[in-house]
């Protein structure tokens, strides 16, 4: 008999679009204001700490040489660009379901001449379009924590690689329901992004049910930790100028804020990192 995630992942074929796909993917709001201090903060093409080193610590082993790879949730495409510059990936496919990050993502690809390479796309959540098997690698960062529901969208990037193919990339994880853990939450919620964080347990079990093999899960919370916490002071000190002028002073107050409440949430152990591997069977 069907379980429930085949039964949901039915209804979305049949849907398609519209009221269901947000059983998927809550929407979110990254403003163009958002879009600009996260940039700032994390360095250019990317919404997530550690810019291209971190991406190569992710694939880290993985040969990409002439290699079809996915960047879903590619958002401002920082990792489309290195995967195809500097891995030399034979094609990279950026995803995602965001117009605005998606035209940010085509400037950094014109801007690096990496055109003949890279493609850019927008998706709808739900179902991925493209035929069953298509890709070497999935490179996944940051994008399952906008998440309501992890098989269906697990299902998906299954689907979508080779047999014997890999998923990689990093993702946040709850560590402990603590004080600090529930403020930065709903810090994020109160700015309109909806991050929807599970534990380790679940993460892991999510991948399990979803077929893939070969889980592996290594902590990155002490380096992103540390990165956060030089955040704070790149945010007092040398980033002080550029984010008032683009927030304001109040703006830049929050930022501020939400900057100190993320190293906080790191730092009492409420969240973590960690950079995770799986293959599909074959
Ligand atoms: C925190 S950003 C990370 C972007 C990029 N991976 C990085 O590390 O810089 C999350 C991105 O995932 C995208 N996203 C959220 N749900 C998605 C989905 N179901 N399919 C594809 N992209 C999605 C968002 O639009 C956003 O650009």
């Amino acid at each position: 008999m069907a379980d429930e995630w085949t039964i949901l992942h039915l209804v979305i074929m049949i849907r398609g679009t519209g009221h269901f796909r947000n059983l998927v993917t809550m929407s979110n709001n990254y403003s163009a204001e958002n879009i600009a201090t996260m940039e700032l903060i994390y360095g250019e093409g990317y919404l997530s700490a550690g810019g291209d080193d971190e991406v190569a610590a992710i694939v880290d082993g993985v040969d990409l040489a002439g290699k079809s790879i996915l960047d879903l949730g590619c958002g401002l495409g920082g990792a489309s660009v290195t995967l195809a510059r500097d891995h030399r990936a034979g094609s990279v496919t950026g995803v995602d379901i965001d117009s605005q990050v998606l035209e940010r993502a085509a400037a950094l690809v014109r801007k690096y001449d990496l055109e003949s390479q890279v493609v850019l796309q927008k998706i709808e959540p739900g179902l991925l379009p493209f035929e069953k098997g298509t890709f070497d690698l999935v490179y996944l960062t940051a994008v399952t924590c906008h998440l309501l529901e992890l098989r269906p969208f697990l299902g998906e990037v299954k689907r979508v690689l080779k047999a014997g193919a890999v998923v990689a990339g990093c993702e946040w994880l709850k560590l402990e329901d603590n004080a600090s853990y529930r403020q930065w939450d709903r810090l994020l919620r109160e700015r309109g992004l909806n991050f929807h964080f599970v534990d380790r347990h679940e993460f892991v079990s999510a991948f399990e049910d979803s077929g893939f093999e070969q889980f592996s899960l290594s902590d990155r919370t002490g380096f992103i930790h540390q990165l956060s916490q030089s955040a704070v002071n790149r945010v007092q000190g040398e980033l002080k100028a550029k984010l008032t002028g683009i927030l304001g002073d109040e703006g830049y107050e929050t930022c501020l804020d939400w900057t100190r409440t993320r190293a906080r949430a790191f730092a009492e152990g409420g969240i973590g990192q960690g950079h995770f591997r799986a293959r599909t069977p074959g």
